[in-house]
């Protein structure tokens, strides 16, 4: 994993972070720029939302009747279950309803679903909620959300980090769209990065950089407060299978020579390195890549937030499974270098898999993680 540490692993334990109204609005305004009618009759589940704290759930409410939708079904995870129980309230729909159970409350799971103009007030809004107790307690792995999953079209939230490989897992399913929040490490996933490169899921429309701002119950791990409301900056980026306009756009690129003249990532440099475990040229930055190389080069994992798939094909990565189509050089790498590189107390083995190059041609230096691409069109 890049950049890992302890602090982000146990950072990663902790659930309790609600998406801004504001991010999923401009996310999913991307999507229907690109197809107005993506919503028209179809199912949206929200599986990880209570509508006391989810935006993800005002927003489809609330705009129910201008995306068209059939039918809304938010489903929300039992008190007792979560990791975290500070700082939570009844919902507001629950609180004064002839249909309140002390006895479930904080054991089961809630189901809300939207259909229609329940209060004859003239629109459908989140005051037409309907709400009931879930058998369970609304564990989206449970056979009971799993069968709403296979009834719904969509599948979409900011599901919980500390099990976010089981929740990909579960939710791209053949058939079905999701759009989900997912920490940056996860597109190199053993599940997750194969779809990337074969085109099956890309990232959302909201750039990578500056993270994204969640409201926290985690008030130990807080990085600002605004109006009284604990935030916290995390690491996090949109995955998806939803097209969207910014995919096609290519990056604007300059020439190897251009680049070696004028990128200030390349000062000093009088050719790009090359990785000597691997058959391809490192690129410090996504803005560095050459838009006349041939060959294989090695980019950081936030290309992805660029990636535009008529301009590059993605081959491979040097952090999981698609390695071996990129790892020419596993028996051939040099006897030397690894003596060399061990004698300065660092390791390198056959099978180390991060890129490693001769900075400046006489300092072996590792990079992170590289996704390993190719030029479409130069390289025909
Ligand atoms: C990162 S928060 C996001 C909440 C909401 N989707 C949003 O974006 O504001 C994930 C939520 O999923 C809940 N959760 C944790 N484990 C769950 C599970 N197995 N099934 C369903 N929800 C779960 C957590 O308690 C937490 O409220």
């Amino acid at each position: 994993m890049a950049h890992s540490s302890l602090s982000e692993a146990k950072k990663q334990k902790e659930d309790e972070y609600y998406t801004q109204y504001i991010d999923i609005e401009n996310e999913i305004n991307a999507y229907l720029d690109y197809n107005p009618k993506l919503f028209h009759n179809k199912i949206v589940l929200l599986p990880c939302d209570d509508p006391e704290t989810s935006n993800f759930t005002k927003y489809f409410a609330q705009n129910f009747e201008i995306l068209g939708l059939k039918k809304l079904i938010s489903t929300s995870y039992a008190l007792n279950s979560k990791r975290h129980k500070k700082g939570h309230q009844l919902s507001f729909l629950e609180e004064n309803d002839k249909n309140f159970d002390k006895s479930i409350t904080n054991t089961n799971g809630k189901i809300f679903t939207l259909t229609k103009d329940k209060n004859n007030d003239g629109k459908i809004d989140i005051e037409d909620l309907e709400w009931d107790y879930l058998e369970g307690d609304g564990d989206f792995n449970s056979d009971e959300i799993t069968k709403l999953r296979d009834v719904s079209d969509f599948i979409i939230t900011n599901p919980p980090f500390s099990i976010f490989k089981e929740f990909y897992n579960w939710a791209t399913i053949e058939g079905k769209y999701f759009i989900i929040i997912s920490n940056k490490n996860a597109v190199t996933y053993k599940d997750v990065f194969p779809m990337i490169m074969n085109n099956q899921v890309w990232t959302g429309k909201t750039k990578w950089s500056g993270g994204l701002w969640f409201e926290t119950k985690h008030k130990e791990n807080v990085d600002k407060v605004i109006d009284g409301i604990d935030m916290k900056n995390i690491p996090a980026i949109w995955l998806t299978n939803i097209d969207h306009g910014r995919r096609h756009e290519p990056i604007p690129l300059m020439t190897k020579a251009d680049n070696l003249k004028f990128n200030k990532d390349l000062a000093g440099k009088k050719d790009y390195d090359k990785y000597i475990n691997y058959d391809a040229i490192d690129i410090p930055k996504t803005l560095a890549i050459p838009n006349d190389y041939k060959g294989l080069m090695g980019v950081p994992i936030s290309f992805l937030d660029r990636f535009c798939p008529e301009q590059f094909e993605i081959v491979g990565t040097s952090d999981n499974a698609m390695i071996d189509d990129v790892y020419k050089l596993t028996e051939s790498l040099p006897r030397k270098f690894i003596e060399d590189y061990n004698s300065t107390g660092k390791k390198i083995t056959k099978s180390s898999k991060d890129p490693v190059f001769y900075e400046n041609g006489k300092d072996p230096k590792k990079s992170y993680t590289r996704i390993f691409i190719r030029n479409i069109d130069v390289s025909k």
